[in-house]
């Protein structure tokens, strides 16, 4: 049956017709089944995403056709992010090592790192910047790629996300730009003052995680899990951000769908919402100044999310 796929384009639309009719869920970097499919086999033959289409009618072995057919076949029946099938995902036009971990990077904060934060941070100078919450490292390191002349901190509570962050430094050869720190959020960066925090924490609630695809369940719950309205990782970020921004600083999160609870708890707060080009992705950028004209409302609002 498909012994008549021979070149690099037949498996892709092959690979894509099987997730479609498998029902698949596409969540991860990718929101359909020809995105994942082509990620699948590129990855698999050690070819970059931008490979030129020409090279789509190139035959592949018969050894690489059995690999790439296997991890189809891998992908429908365990439910595997295509990621971890083939250990890497692109972040902001990088490449960075992916597995069980840490999630599969895919926040629309590389977005803002690719047009430098435009017109977020405003002509501001940065010098240290954060990625709290890192999992894999991606934006952190992005940052860090993008910006030359910044130091920047990375930091996270599970060591297994840090030890892949580590890897993925070093992919990178970015060591001397970026510390990676153990952390409970701001608990372990006492004293530590930026110019700019930027956080994908987790923000799914519990209903949520319970409804989530199979996909999701391949990711550490750590990751993703944030209470009962997936707001207890945020609302101690806005508490303590203030005594680790400089006074200009800027706070930028990513809260996904949470944004409604949010503005619900916190409707004095003027956050912004950040317009993607595929639309509000439920970001928000907030200047310290906001945050301590605020402190009052976040800290009753962070106590009671406990
Ligand atoms: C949504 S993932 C984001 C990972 C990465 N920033 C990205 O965009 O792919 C959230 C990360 O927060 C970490 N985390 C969860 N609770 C934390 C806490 N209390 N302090 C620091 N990190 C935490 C998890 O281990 C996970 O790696």
């Amino acid at each position: 049956m498909t012994a008549e796929l021979a070149t690099i384009i037949d498996l892709i639309r092959y690979a894509a017709s099987r997730f479609n009719a498998a029902g698949l869920t596409f969540g991860h970097s990718h929101d359909n089944a020809v995105d994942e499919a082509t990620h699948l086999v590129l990855s698999s033959l050690h070819l970059p995403p931008d490979l030129p289409p020409a090279y789509g009618n190139a035959r592949v072995t018969a050894d690489e056709k059995v690999k790439i057919l296997a991890l189809v076949e891998r992908r429908i029946e365990t439910r595997e992010p295509v990621a971890y099938l083939v250990g890497e995902a692109w972040f902001a036009g990088m490449r960075f090592k992916s597995d069980p971990r840490a999630l599969v990077p895919r926040s629309p904060i590389a977005e803002l790192i690719e047009d430098g934060f435009s017109p977020w941070l405003d002509g501001r100078e940065v010098e240290r910047a954060l990625d709290l919450c890192t999992g894999s490292g991606c934006i952190g390191i992005a940052m860090a790629a993008h910006n030359p002349h910044w130091q920047v901190d990375i930091t996270d509570i599970n060591d297994d996300a840090l030890a892949l962050a580590g890897e993925n430094i070093a992919l990178h050869q970015l060591g001397g730009q970026i510390r990676a720190l153990k952390s409970d959020l701001f608990i372990g960066l006492s004293g530590e003052h930026y110019n700019l925090i930027v956080s994908n924490p987790p923000y799914v609630t519990d209903a949520e995680y319970a409804a989530l695809p199979g996909e999701y369940a391949h990711e550490p719950r750590l990751g993703l899990s944030a209470g009962a309205d997936g707001l207890d990782l945020a609302l101690r970020i806005l508490r303590d951000a203030p005594e680790h921004l400089s006074e200009d600083g800027l706070l930028i999160v990513e809260v996904g769908e949470s944004e409604r609870a949010l503005n619900a708890l916190l409707p004095e707060v003027p956050f912004t919402w950040i317009e993607f080009k595929v639309g509000p992705m439920g970001v928000f950028a907030l200047e310290r100044r906001d945050l301590v004209e605020h402190a009052a409302a976040i800290r009753a609002a962070a106590a009671r999310a406990g």
